[in-house]
């Protein structure tokens, strides 16, 4: 499963960047609104931390096919590497969608929330589907569940489409969507740095450190 950045926070982009193993970088319009900067300039910065061969998504504004398609164009032109365009599930993301395939643009269509939807994008010809694992949760839905439905869908009609869960608010979202076998991934900083925490690892390092310390004090291997 891969590990992909869900933020424009350029501080939190260069440090999961530097410490984690991911992918690429999601954004949203609501992701974007946040930092109110210019767009192009949180575009350009993304893409110098993550260098070229990292996937960045942003989604298109416009809500007609040929306003998507021609954002989707211009998105790609500009994103400087790697790049796939979010589009939200409807009758004119669909349309854009199958017209971005034959340009070779990839699609990451966005907002579902059932296998049924996913379903359909796959067919339109989307690279990658994100269900909304929290959004679901919070409406007493079962977010991992729509993914694993998701992912056995694809993989009994043998689609291509990858399944790139959103949406997480806590780390078992995230463990039930790799047990379900999902392809990716997308989290805020803060839910990456917890999926790696756990209190009997820092008891773990703590015992190493101090037994360590009893026979050979503030030395380290390469003191020795
Ligand atoms: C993906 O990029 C989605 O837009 C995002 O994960 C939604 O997350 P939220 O439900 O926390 O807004």
């Amino acid at each position: 499963m891969e590990y992909i950045l869900d933020t424009a926070c350029i501080a939190d982009i260069r440090h999961c960047n530097e410490f984690y193993p991911i992918s690429g970088v999601t954004t949203n319009p609501s992701i974007i609104a946040k930092e109110n900067r210019d767009f192009w300039a949180i575009l350009k910065d993304i893409r110098d931390v993550i260098g070229p061969d990292k996937i960045l998504f942003a989604q298109t504004i416009r809500k007609t096919a040929d306003g998507i398609v021609e954002e989707a164009k211009l998105l790609n032109e500009r994103a400087g590497g790697e790049f796939g365009v979010k589009i939200p599930i409807g009758e004119e993301g669909l349309k854009a969608t199958m017209a971005l395939k034959k340009l070779g643009i990839k699609v990451l269509m966005t907002a579902i929330f059932t296998p049924a939807q996913a379903l359909v994008a796959a067919r339109a010809g989307a690279d990658y589907v994100a269900p909304y694992v929290n959004r679901l949760d919070n409406i007493s839905g079962s977010g991992a569940e729509v993914v694993a439905e998701i992912v056995e869908t694809f993989a009994l009609y043998g689609l291509p489409c990858k399944v790139l869960a959103a949406s997480f608010k806590n780390v078992e979202q995230v463990a039930r969507c790799a047990a379900a076998g999902c392809h990716c991934v997308t989290l805020s900083a803060d839910i990456l740095k917890a999926v790696i925490s756990h209190p009997m690892t820092d008891a773990a390092v703590a015992g190493f450190d101090s037994d360590w310390k009893s026979v050979y004090g503030e030395k380290t291997i390469l003191d020795l």
